[in-house]
């Protein structure tokens, strides 16, 4: 359903926007698809880790990532300027050059990473099958996710979850999106936003989660550290376009610089890249 938008385009006229968290990606996006009111822009959310990780390997120089749902698809994809990431249960792939470590990527050795997470990915794939606009938030790039939401447009946030369950870090973001972002709340909105105002500091929420037990059990608690500091990057990941079941992540550019404040009027670049798939 990916189109672009530019702000209020979507809206009727007079209509306040508004505010969703889908707290599992079948939980919201369902519920848009039977409205007759489309998501606008949707921004997904799995802070532990594939939203981070999305982030953290466009800040080191790939100039796209490649999020696709299964692994054998991922496999098909490797070749010349392309390496694989991903994870199954926290843990590396067998055969793939990156887990899902967002730290781990130090520079960029060729310009396409294929990244297949297991809630992470996904979430991409589904909100991009629903939304006008799909970027990639986390806490590493808050302010720049923040900035890049063009006035009067509805937002959904997606939470990845865990295996379709509610996680806790995610929601945390959530709220966090929900209390900077304003427009009018849903209920799912509301809950976000007082989950988030319980907690003083974003360590805490991401410590407590069961996803943070894992990595832990798994030798990565050093992630946690890494994807609870906020807004370290200035990126904000964009879906470009869908192909093949393959969503074609790229940085966004149009997001402003911090003192360039985003404006209504200038929307959304289309930046349709998925023909580069072969
Ligand atoms: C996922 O997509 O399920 C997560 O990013 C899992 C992980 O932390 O590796």
């Amino acid at each position: 359903m990916l189109g672009g938008v530019t702000a209020a385009a979507t809206r009727g006229s007079g209509d306040e926007a508004s505010i969703d968290v889908a707290f599992t990606p079948a939980d919201g996006i369902k519920e848009r698809q039977d409205s007759d009111r489309p998501t606008s822009v949707a921004l997904v959310v799995d802070v532990l880790r594939a939203s981070s990780t999305i982030v953290a390997a466009l800040a080191v120089g790939f100039e796209r990532v490649l999020c696709v749902g299964d692994v054998e698809g991922a496999r098909r994809l490797k070749g010349p300027g392309r390496v694989l990431a991903g994870e199954r249960k926290c843990r590396p792939i067998e055969g793939f050059d990156y887990g899902n470590s967002p730290g781990e990527f130090q520079s960029a050795p060729v310009a396409e990473l294929v990244l297949c997470t297991t809630n992470g990915t996904p979430a991409v794939l589904a909100a991009a099958d629903a939304a006008d606009e799909v970027l990639v938030a986390s806490l590493i790039n808050f302010d720049a996710v923040v900035r890049a939401v063009p006035d009067g447009t509805d937002v959904t946030i997606v939470c990845s979850g865990t295996n379709q369950r509610f996680a806790l870090e995610d929601a945390y973001a959530a709220g966090r999106l929900v209390q900077r972002l304003g427009r009018r709340r849903t209920d799912a909105a509301v809950a976000a936003a007082q989950l988030a105002g319980s907690y003083v500091d974003s360590y805490a929420p991401l410590a407590q989660s069961a996803d943070a037990g894992v990595l832990e059990a798994t030798g990565q608690s050093a992630d946690i550290d890494f994807c609870a500091r906020e807004s370290v990057f200035d990126v904000v990941p964009r879906v470009a376009g869908i192909r093949d079941g393959i969503a074609v992540v790229e940085k966004s550019h149009f997001g402003p610089s911090p003192d360039e404040r985003h404006t209504a009027g200038d929307g959304v670049r289309q930046h349709p890249r998925a023909e580069l798939i072969t």
